[in-house]
């Protein structure tokens, strides 16, 4: 069981429940509830430390002891975290130097939690010792699923402990000083180091002024951002090592955020054994990046099954105003996830907190315990469909003719980099691409850079600013054997170190994209410079590349300024196929015409494209069939005409070819089409 997806025999059901929180005669009350609502599945643990390790040398396993045994003997799966997330008070009172030191150098003291220090001995000495004893206890305990290993890696720490850790990483790194002075181009501004201990971490005190994102040495920070994801890293591997020690097999995880910027879930995922990941949209309006950040976790283990770690079941409460989910959108939202590849659909949380900041987030169960809600309702309802699913989805694969590529060095070079703009963000502008691609209902692969691309018609590269390894080399080779590779401004500016490419830009994607920009100009969002695209004009913004073609063919010219009439789209021939290059700032319609000209030369197309808010996602089972997901988000209900024959999963009902399928608003669809 390595990839996560077995072991149930359906889609998994169920989330965190932390019944440490309350009364054991409650427990019998919950697990009443949670049959009623089909859960099989339970995380658990996720914030024990201080009541497993209540003292230095006191190891306490009561109450773990008795929520496993309870969730076992009503028959549920356990999900079993190590506890680490939050530290006991009495740690922090006996060292200190587990708390982090904030960006402005400042030592915090005991509070909140996911705020150890990584590179703190003592930290990483018991936390690995707390998941080494939760493991010995637990292993081979039928019940227990998969390891749950801390929670939401991220933030940063600029402690002296820090400085240490990430000299003795740049030694790794770089092993000279040479090097290094190199890579971070110490010579400006007078900084050639001459010794490993006058190097600083980035921080408010050293080389930023107005917050992290604005540095003097851009090389130096995105060390540190290495840097800070690898000690991270470390400490999950640290527990992990732990728990292998007396479980050889049951696979481990951490849950990720999806596009979380701190943390390279890339760099981390080859020491998970199966991704997960919690998925809080900041709204109703979010159905583009969540399915945008559910390809990206598919995508960090080779398009293997994911799960959905957390979810809402109504509200959140971290924020400053928390919607609810309307009636609907939580069973939607979860089928979306499936769609995309999830073999688990888990909530945070099972039963709500009395107190503290979470009293008011959504839960299954309320503070009343009843049953009789709209929101447990629904759950229920959802639950029962899964069981009736059974087993039809699992390890079902997702079969993308189209990758996206991204990248979380690009993400960081670009958004520290004083100029050209900082109105140029990396998440946004990878949005607009993913939603011209998700608007033309065609499945996606979000892979890393480093991915096996010989499997794609079309790549899609957006600011694609640190081009690394023989990246260039591999996407001519999509263009060489016919297929489509597009990327845009602002991309091959720089090398792995940050530095300039001494060439033309786009520096080694020169060749593919036949172009060559000579100059650029960064406007503030009140700026349009419309770029005609076929017989309409496009309104573009913030950035606008001055190209001299270099072979490539003009698509869409600028219409205004003294750049009016030169080019702001190009396509070049490359082999049997192209490279496009994208030099404006294009808002989404323009976007979404040149995807669509790219889609169309490759015939690529979901089944129902021209229905506005209707999701389609495919995925392929291990036997072959192959399941179209129907998502409707709009507000309205849908018909569309069944394109192949098939068997409606969730109803059961036999659909012929052409015969209407009926989404309501927010309906879900799920056929198996004919072979
Ligand atoms: C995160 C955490 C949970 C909880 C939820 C609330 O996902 O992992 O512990 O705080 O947020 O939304
Ligand atoms: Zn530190």
């Amino acid at each position: 069981m390595t990839d996560g997806s077995d072991g149930a025999g359906k889609v998994r059901y169920g989330g965190d429940y932390n019944p440490e929180q309350w009364p054991e005669d409650v427990w019998d009350a919950d697990h009443r509830l949670f049959d009623a609502a089909r859960i099989d599945t339970v995380t658990v643990g996720v914030f024990t430390w201080a009541l497993t390790q209540p003292a230095p040398d006191v190891y306490d396993f009561s109450t773990l002891d008795a929520i496993v045994a309870r969730a076992a003997a009503a028959g549920r799966q356990v999900v079993l975290a190590t506890g680490t997330a939050a530290l006991p008070p009495w740690l922090a009172r006996a060292h200190p130097q587990v708390n982090r030191t904030d960006f402005e150098g400042r030592r915090h003291r005991y509070g909140q939690r996911h705020n150890a220090c990584p590179s703190s001995p003592v930290f990483r000495r018991l936390s690995a010792e707390l998941a080494r004893r939760v493991a010995r206890r637990f292993a081979g305990n039928p019940a227990v699923v998969a390891w749950h290993v801390g929670n939401e890696y991220g933030g940063a720490c600029y402690c002296d402990q820090c400085a240490a850790g990430f000299r003795s990483w740049l030694r790794d790194r770089y092993a000279t000083l040479d090097r290094l002075n190199a890579a971070w181009y110490t010579t400006f501004w007078s900084h050639r180091f001459t010794d490993w201990a006058d190097i600083e971490p980035p921080s408010a005190l050293t080389e930023h002024w107005r917050g992290p994102d604005h540095t003097a040495f851009p090389g130096i920070t995105l060390d540190y951002l290495r840097f800070m994801s690898d000690a991270m890293l470390a400490n999950f591997r640290d527990e992990k090592a732990a728990i292998r020690e007396s479980d050889p097999d049951t696979p481990v995880t951490t849950n990720f955020m999806g596009m979380y910027r701190p943390i390279d879930y890339h760099r981390w995922a080859p020491h998970l054994d199966f991704a997960s990941w919690d998925n809080y949209p900041p709204d109703d309006d979010s159905r583009v990046r969540m399915a945008l950040a559910h390809d990206l976790m598919r995508g960090l283990k080779d398009g293997q099954p994911f799960w959905l770690m957390e979810q809402t079941p109504s509200t959140t409460a971290c924020r400053d105003t928390n919607p609810l989910k309307r009636p609907g959108l939580m069973r939607l939202w979860s089928w979306q996830a499936v769609a995309h590849g999830a073999d688990a659909v888990l909530f945070f949380q099972m039963r709500a907190a009395r107190g503290a900041s979470e009293k008011y987030h959504g839960a299954v169960i309320g503070h009343s315990g009843r049953s009789d809600t709209r929101v447990f309702r629904e759950v229920a309802g959802l639950g029962a469909e899964l069981e009736r699913l059974g087993p039809a989805t699992l390890g079902a694969r997702t079969p993308a003719r189209v990758a996206l590529l991204f990248d979380w060095d690009s993400w960081w070079a670009l958004e520290i980099s004083d100029g050209p703009s900082r109105l140029v963000r990396y998440q946004p502008t990878v949005l607009a691409y993913y939603r011209a691609l998700w608007a033309a209902g065609v499945d996606v692969d979000v892979l890393p850079v480093t991915a096996d691309l010989s499997r794609y018609d079309v790549v899609v590269a957006p600011v694609l600013h640190m081009l690394k390894g023989d990246l260039a080399r591999r996407l001519e080779a999509v263009a060489e054997r016919g297929g489509s590779v597009v990327t845009t401004f602002l991309s091959g500016r720089v090398d792995e170190d940050d530095n300039a490419f001494l060439m033309d830009v786009p520096g080694p994607l020169g060749a593919l994209m036949g172009v060559r920009v000579d100059e650029w100009d960064a406007r503030g969002r009140e700026f349009v410079n419309p770029v005609r695209l076929g017989p309409r004009d496009f309104p573009a913004r913030l950035i606008f590349e001055l190209v001299i073609p270099q072979g490539a063919e003009v698509v869409g010219t600028y219409r205004a300024d003294f750049y009016a009439g030169t080019p702001a789209v190009t396509r070049n021939a490359f082999g049997a196929g192209h490279g496009w290059y994208v030099a404006a700032g294009l808002e989404q319609p323009g976007v979404s015409w040149v995807m669509d000209q790219v889609l169309d030369r490759h015939g690529l197309r979901g089944p129902y494209p021209d229905v506005p808010d209707l999701e389609t996602t495919a995925r392929v089972t291990p036997d072959g069939s192959r399941l179209l997901f129907l998502l409707n988000h709009g507000p309205a209900p849908v018909e569309v005409p069944a394109r192949t024959g098939g068997v409606d999963l969730l109803t059961g009902a036999r659909v012929e070819a052409g015969q209407p399928l009926t989404l309501d608003t927010h309906g879900v669809v799920v056929l198996r089409e004919d072979q």
